[in-house]
């Protein structure tokens, strides 16, 4: 990590508060007994991505795998550019869950946390497209290991998906406070952002009076701490889907009526 690119970014007054909690989480990281409980019941419970996707819905989820593996394709070629010159923007997993999600619920306004170089948000967004509905909106906060960091968020999105997309990358706080109005409701959330305790506790609060009775909600790393086995041992359904080493899980009160479409 270049030192001088992060104090650079951490004195921009509209970032300090967001970077001073990520320097205190970085430094007590170590501590975290959670971690090997959160994992182990994830593992637990972690079925195969793949089998489900094709129970609840082959021709979806073939729809949503071939997507998936060619938007890879393309995605990946266009961020060699940025490798090749020092930046890495990580890859995004577990895309054509979150696609085949936006083709089964259909959602009229979804949310997701954490962009990054904009992954999952080209998942819903294509997803979306081929629905001929929905609107996206998406909170990130810059990669503060990189200079001037905002121009690479949603790098990977085609320009040509944009137009269902609002954008605000002044970390979730203040992103869901422009977000979630009294009348906002969400049929589709997908969690990706602040991986800690506090963070996630503090989003479920937040977006809870604005979800559907159909939503939908996927959380990424669910291995890192307990919050999401806390949450979706409240919910009727849950999911865990093991993706590279890490863990997804998926619940909401919409997952029942998408799992009746399960096929033996
Ligand atoms: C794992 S990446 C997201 C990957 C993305 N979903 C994809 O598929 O490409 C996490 C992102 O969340 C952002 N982030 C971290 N803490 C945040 C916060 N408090 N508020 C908003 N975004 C945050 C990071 O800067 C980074 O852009």
């Amino acid at each position: 990590m270049n030192i001088r690119v992060v104090a650079r970014n951490a004195v921009r007054p509209s970032y300090l508060p967001v970077m001073t909690q990520k320097m205190r989480v970085r430094l007590i990281r170590g501590h975290n007994r959670e971690r090997n409980s959160a994992r182990a019941w994830a593992a637990r419970h972690a079925e195969d991505m793949n089998a489900w996707g094709n129970a609840v819905d082959p021709v979806l989820w073939r729809e949503s795998r071939d997507w998936a593996a060619a938007f890879a394709g393309s995605a990946r070629s266009r961020l060699e550019r940025l490798t090749a010159a020092g930046v890495n923007l990580g890859g995004g997993g577990g895309i054509e869950l979150l696609y085949l999600m936006t083709r089964l619920i259909r959602p009229a306004l979804a949310l997701e946390t954490g962009v990054a170089a904009g992954w999952s948000t080209a998942a819903i967004l294509a997803a979306m497209r081929a629905n001929d509905t929905g609107h996206l909106l998406s909170s990130d906060f810059p990669f503060f290991r990189l200079a001037a960091p905002e121009r690479y968020i949603g790098y990977v999105v085609p320009d040509d998906l944009k137009q269902r997309w609002s954008l605000r990358i002044k970390g979730d706080r203040r992103n869901l406070e422009e977000f979630l109005l009294p009348d906002t409701r969400v049929d589709l959330v997908h969690y990706d952002s602040d991986k800690t305790r506090n963070g996630r506790e503090f989003f479920l609060r937040r977006v809870r009076p604005h979800l559907t009775d159909r939503h939908v909600m996927v959380m990424d790393d669910i291995q890192d701490n307990l919050v999401f086995r806390e949450y979706a041992e409240r919910q009727p359904v849950f999911r865990v889907f093991e993706y590279e080493g890490k863990y997804i899980g998926a619940t909401g009160a919409g997952l029942p009526a998408l799992e009746r479409r399960r096929h033996p």
